[in-house]
């Protein structure tokens, strides 16, 4: 038995996207910065694949630059919006991926700019008053909110954040890499001025992603080199990679309805099986609303046990691949940075379920079922 519910750490391949890569790995090679047939095919199949990318988030090709996957385009984003604005203060809050955390990190420490982290309260939402507050009081900022955090699930509403950030001319970069291919964005809706995507996380391929750079708020370029990517992003592309990454979100759009049905159902079985099942039982953030939460992700919350570090150990045994917290760090012993900025002090264990259209509402059971023998917990009568 083999089960994965880790898909917020990454998805199975789909291979119809494969399909569509093959050709360009096995016999259309070329540079596509070259300007003879080779190249120039090569050059074709790359714009193809951005300016199906814009068409799906409603916005202009000229404003996806492609890049090796969420990471750096968090990155870039915000270290150059930094740069090309000359900010001098970032709002975040605690509870964001490393890729965004790090960053802020690190050009504080470059005394290039103040930080601000926003409260957070239990539920793990933050507070919005204290942002108002916050951009009234710094002119010039810039904003790095996700809008679902791969922990707990939590959403966040961007288009109101963007509107805020608007009114007080801040910068505003959301971390989109949980929604992108699961939830449709439109883009000259919210205006989010840049957002960062990854292809393996809607069932494309590794180490590709792209990020979206509102034409009215470029930044300069990240890395130096050639002129590749409208000159904001030199180096040879990942061609093969972004071909698949268009396919897989052209499919997670083409699907989407239907996927976000079946894993909805699947969460919601979830929830009412552990509910049944293991008493005590509780859910990290927002994670059991279907609605207000990312549909991707179940962060369990298991009554407090002696036995609860051994309990994701023992789901390994069964062959369930879950997460401890977020799978980024997986193998480092380290406790979840989001976890400990929203419950401090809590003793319960705690377990990320994250789901797939792959998944089966008999894998469900079977999982439910291990957890609940692992917890030790007998029904009553
Ligand atoms: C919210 C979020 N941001 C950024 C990343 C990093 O993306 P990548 O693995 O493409 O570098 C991840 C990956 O887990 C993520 O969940």
């Amino acid at each position: 038995m083999s089960i994965y519910l880790d898909n917020a750490a990454t998805t199975p391949l789909d291979p119809e996207f494969f399909e569509a890569m093959k050709p360009f790995m096995l016999e259309d090679f070329g540079n596509p910065s070259s300007t003879h047939t080779h190249g120039r095919k090569i050059k074709a199949a790359l714009e193809s694949s951005r300016k199906k990318i814009a068409e799906l988030l409603n916005c202009t090709p000229g404003e996806i630059i492609f890049t090796s996957g969420g990471t750096e385009a968090d990155n870039a984003i915000i270290t150059s919006a930094v740069k090309t604005y000359s900010i001098k203060t970032i709002i975040t809050s605690p509870i964001e991926h490393h890729a965004v955390l790090h960053t802020v990190e690190q050009l504080s420490k470059d005394h290039v700019v103040q930080p601000h982290y926003l409260n957070v309260d239990s539920k793990g939402h933050i507070d919005v008053d204290q942002l108002q507050d916050l951009l009234l009081k710094n002119q010039n900022s810039l904003v790095t909110l996700m809008q679902a955090n791969n922990e707990v699930g939590n959403l966040s509403d961007i288009g109101y954040i963007s509107e805020l950030c608007e009114r007080h001319q801040a910068y505003f970069h959301s971390d989109t890499v949980q929604t992108v291919g699961h939830y449709r964005h439109d883009l000259k809706k919210i205006k989010v001025h840049g957002m960062a995507a990854s292809a393996h996380k809607f069932h494309g391929p590794k180490g590709v992603g792209f990020m979206f750079i509102r034409k009215d708020k470029k930044i300069t370029p990240f890395l130096h080199g050639g002129s590749q990517e409208r000159n904001m992003r030199g180096g040879t592309e990942n061609v093969y990679g972004i071909i698949g990454l268009a396919k897989a979100l052209e499919i997670a759009y083409r699907d989407m309805d239907e996927h976000t049905r079946h894993i909805k159902e699947l969460k919601a079985r979830m929830i009412a099986k552990l509910r049944e099942n293991i008493p005590g039982v509780s859910f990290h953030g927002d994670s059991e609303d279907l609605e207000k939460s990312l549909y991707t992700v179940l962060n369990v919350s298991l009554p407090e046990s002696e036995d609860n570090d051994m309990i994701l150990f023992n789901l390994v045994l069964q062959g369930i691949s879950a997460s401890g917290g977020s799978a980024c760090s997986s193998g480092a012993t380290l406790g979840s940075h989001v976890l400990a900025s929203i419950n401090p002090d809590s003793k319960r264990g705690s377990i990320r379920f994250s789901f797939s259209k792959y998944n089966t509402p008999e894998e469900i059971d079977f999982v439910v079922d291990k957890l609940k023998e692992l917890c030790k917990v007998s029904l009553p009568g």
